[in-house]
């Protein structure tokens, strides 16, 4: 338990808070909005970091991320040091848990953490955070080698995928993943010298470089893209001028593939703020696709194509590694509304499609009613349709199709090159009419 807390100094009423407080103050605010009212971390950025600078927001949003990613653990390590557990949502327990991420994972200095922690919170609590926080230094506290994952996400994917796969997942958490980048040609073999290659056009590279100062940016060549996050695309192979509906497209990782291939896209999504960054992408790469707002479930195409990529929007929990706001917002109830609108999109998907065309579903989502059982009821409900098997020659090495013949990307994969999103994907085969 705690020692007799040492009273931290007195304040006066007006002083201003020492520097530095800004961004944590920011991420406090973050870290409520996504665990209170289940913001997702881009969107809640916007309110909680207003008025900061470029670094300063780059730090809050490093703070939220690494307290998410790590709040079990931190959790636990509050807890062994309080006589009662705190509430889990006193402000006390908030403080601590962004100052100990701070402490902990991003080794900030610990006077500029405590100094910065105290004005967040007064009175009482004031006492117990700034006794906490000396206990943290007095004790050298750790964290575990692995991240753990919320008891409700460990125990779903526990029952889907087996324990392994948890245990997997949770090394994938325990740090931000690497840079991929996708390339429109393929690139020399004296360029980007650093990289690893997993696939055609791509590269592979250690994480924390500014992506804008990164060579070729302004030039347009790449693009960010997890190797996983490719594959779909790829699936369809070169499009020699053939037409090619790219289903909630933005913000257009996809488009920008397909256009790549020499597809001719039209991509179509619902989010017009989205679809403003896929078109800055296609500027920013010189590609072309012709771009449609509209909500998919009740488009319809001008003609039928001869492929449809739907990339549908699901729980996202397979980009964990990248969003670790993820797994504390997404609950059973939101798979099942997801999982309930893909439906929808994956029938008026298929009427897109030419007789004899392709469909690819795709969704970056670990949850088998998101992937595996969307496609066994649309066969169901479709049944001169077929699946038509990935072969493992078209996967990158080390990923391989299912026994349906579908791609799924689970945590482990490539673990020991910097891992993988979780995705699912299905590749099937409209009736030749
Ligand atoms: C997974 S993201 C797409 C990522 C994109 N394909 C890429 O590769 O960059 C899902 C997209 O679906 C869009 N969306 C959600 N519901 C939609 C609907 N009913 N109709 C059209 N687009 C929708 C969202 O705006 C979001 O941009």
């Amino acid at each position: 338990m705690v020692d007799r807390p040492r009273r931290p100094r007195q304040r006066a009423q007006h002083e201003p808070d020492p520097p530095g407080t800004a961004p944590r103050r920011a991420a406090l605010r973050l870290v409520d909005a996504i665990l209170r009212r289940g913001d997702p971390l881009d969107v809640a950025m916007h309110a909680a970091a207003q008025g900061l600078t470029g670094a300063d927001r780059a730090f809050a949003v490093a703070i939220a991320s690494e307290t998410l990613r790590w709040m079990v653990d931190i959790d636990a390590l509050i807890d062994s040091a309080t006589a009662q557990i705190l509430p889990d949502d006193v402000k006390s327990r908030a403080v601590l848990r962004i100052a100990l991420a701070q402490l902990l994972v991003l080794k900030s200095p610990a006077h500029a953490v405590v100094a910065t922690a105290l004005p967040l919170v007064a009175g009482g609590p004031r006492r117990l955070v700034h006794a906490i926080l000396s206990r943290a230094q007095q004790d050298e506290w750790q964290l575990p080698e692995r991240a753990t994952l919320p008891l409700a996400t460990a125990e779903r994917w526990a029952e889907q995928w087996g324990l392994a796969t948890v245990e997997a997942a949770e090394a994938a958490w325990s740090a931000p993943p690497p840079i991929d980048l996708s390339f429109a040609a393929e690139p020399g073999a004296e360029e980007w010298p650093e990289a690893t290659v997993l696939a055609p056009r791509h590269r592979r590279l250690p994480r924390g470089q500014a992506v804008e100062a990164m060579p070729g940016y302004r030039e347009g060549g790449w693009w960010i893209q997890d190797l996983a996050a490719s594959l779909p695309a790829r699936l369809l192979g070169t499009g020699e001028g053939r037409t090619v509906l790219d289903l909630c497209a933005a913000p257009g990782g996809k488009t920008m593939q397909l256009a790549a291939a020499g597809w001719r896209v039209t991509a179509v999504d619902s989010s017009a703020k989205r679809l403003e960054r896929l078109g800055a992408n296609m500027a920013r790469t010189g590609l072309a696709a012709d771009i449609v707002q509209a909500d998919v479930r009740t488009w319809t195409p001008a003609a039928a194509a001869d492929a449809v990529l739907l990339d549908a929007p699901c729980s996202a929990t397979g980009i964990f590694r990248r969003h670790p706001d993820v797994l504390h917002r997404i609950e059973p109830r939101q798979i099942d509304e997801m999982a309930a609108l893909q439906c929808k999109l994956l029938g008026r998907a298929a009427q897109g499609v030419k007789p004899g065309g392709t469909l690819i579903y795709a969704t970056c989502s670990l949850e088998r009613a998101e992937g595996e059982e969307q496609i066994e009821a649309f066969l169901a409900h479709h049944p001169a349709w077929r699946v038509d098997p990935v072969r493992n020659d078209e996967l990158p090495d080390a990923i391989a199709p299912d026994t349906n013949g579908f791609v799924r990307t689970l945590p482990g994969l490539l673990s020991d090159a910097g891992g993988l999103d979780g995705f699912f994907v299905a590749r099937l085969r409209a009736p030749a009419g």
